[in-house]
């Protein structure tokens, strides 16, 4: 299979998940008032799960209040990669009522519901891939939760978040990154699982995050580690190896049951500690890093 085929297969494979996974979670009533196809975040401001579903939007939020003072930024531009539902556009724009907001999402199905869900005069979906933007560098801030990990070619996802950056913009990312290497065949065997089953190839070492975004022009400016935040259900050990393979074969049946056996195999993996969930902010310095390449 040529790369370019292998790419367009992850793409569509990608659509297909949250096209058909959207429906059902909706149908599940999952994330429904908060329209969040992101975790919930059990910190100490969160008593409600619905409060716990909008932390990872609260303190992106607070990013960009911060930036947008310190910038004295009035109408702030807000991109939001892989915008899901449109929950975390919808929950900046209450807070900043002059904001222009654009996202894109791979999933007709979710770009419907973000056009409905958003102020129609100040916000722009599209349905599109990331890795190939049709915006130009007009934004002051980009987001990317629990996206990139989609990625196939996360430099290209960096390059292009980069490019529809202002000088001085911020990009926020929250995701899944590996913290260590696994260190057994089982352990290998869990990572693989979670990659395959949530379809995140782009589940890579913290290092190799950093140093993709550096080589795109981005300075990392925080790191801060949420996985003690997370709830984490993991299955008792005896179950928890038959209960991903069984699920592994049954998935083809649907995406759920696909996303089941990713779920499953995350918990272990963050549990172990191989894996982290992290938000980290970037900056596109005034002069380019990316001669640095
Ligand atoms: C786990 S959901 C997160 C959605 C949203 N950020 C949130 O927090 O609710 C992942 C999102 O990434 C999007 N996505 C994955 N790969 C993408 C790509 N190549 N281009 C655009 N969107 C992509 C999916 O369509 C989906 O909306």
């Amino acid at each position: 299979m040529s790369l370019h085929t292998a790419q367009s297969v992850s793409i569509r494979e990608i659509q297909r998940y949250y096209d058909r996974n959207t429906r059902l979670f909706r149908a599940l009533g999952l994330g429904n008032r908060a329209y969040a196809a992101h975790r919930a975040i059990w910190d100490e401001a969160a008593t409600t799960f619905d409060a716990a579903l909008q932390r990872v939007n609260a303190l992106a939020l607070a990013e960009i209040q911060s930036f947008a003072a310190e910038r004295r930024v009035a109408a702030l531009r807000l991109l939001d990669l892989g915008c899901g539902l449109g929950g975390t556009l919808a929950f900046c724009a209450r807070a900043l009522p002059e904001a222009r907001l654009a996202g894109a999402t791979l999933s007709a199905t979710q770009a419907r519901i973000a056009r409905r869900i958003l102020p129609r005069a100040h916000a722009v979906v599209i349905t599109g891939d990331f890795h190939h933007l049709p915006f130009a560098a007009r934004f002051h801030v980009a987001l990317a939760i629990e996206a990139f990990a989609h990625s196939h070619d996360l430099q290209r996802a960096f390059d292009q978040a980069s490019a529809a950056l202002l000088p001085e913009g911020r990009l926020i990312v929250c995701d899944d990154v590996v913290v260590r290497a696994p260190s057994n065949a089982a352990e290998e065997r869990w990572l693989t699982a979670f990659r395959e089953g949530w379809r995140v190839p782009g589940v890579r070492p913290l290092d190799e995050v950093i140093a993709a975004a550096r080589r795109a022009g981005l300075a990392l400016r925080s790191t801060r580690d949420l996985t003690g935040a997370l709830r984490l259900h993991r299955l008792p050990p005896i179950l928890a190896g038959a209960a991903r393979d069984a699920l592994r074969l049954a998935g083809w049946a649907h995406p759920f049951i696909h996303s089941l056996s990713g779920s499953l195999a995350l918990q272990e993996c963050l549990a172990r500690r191989i894996v982290a969930y992290c938000l980290m902010v970037f900056e596109k310095p005034i002069r380019s890093l990316a001669h640095t390449r």
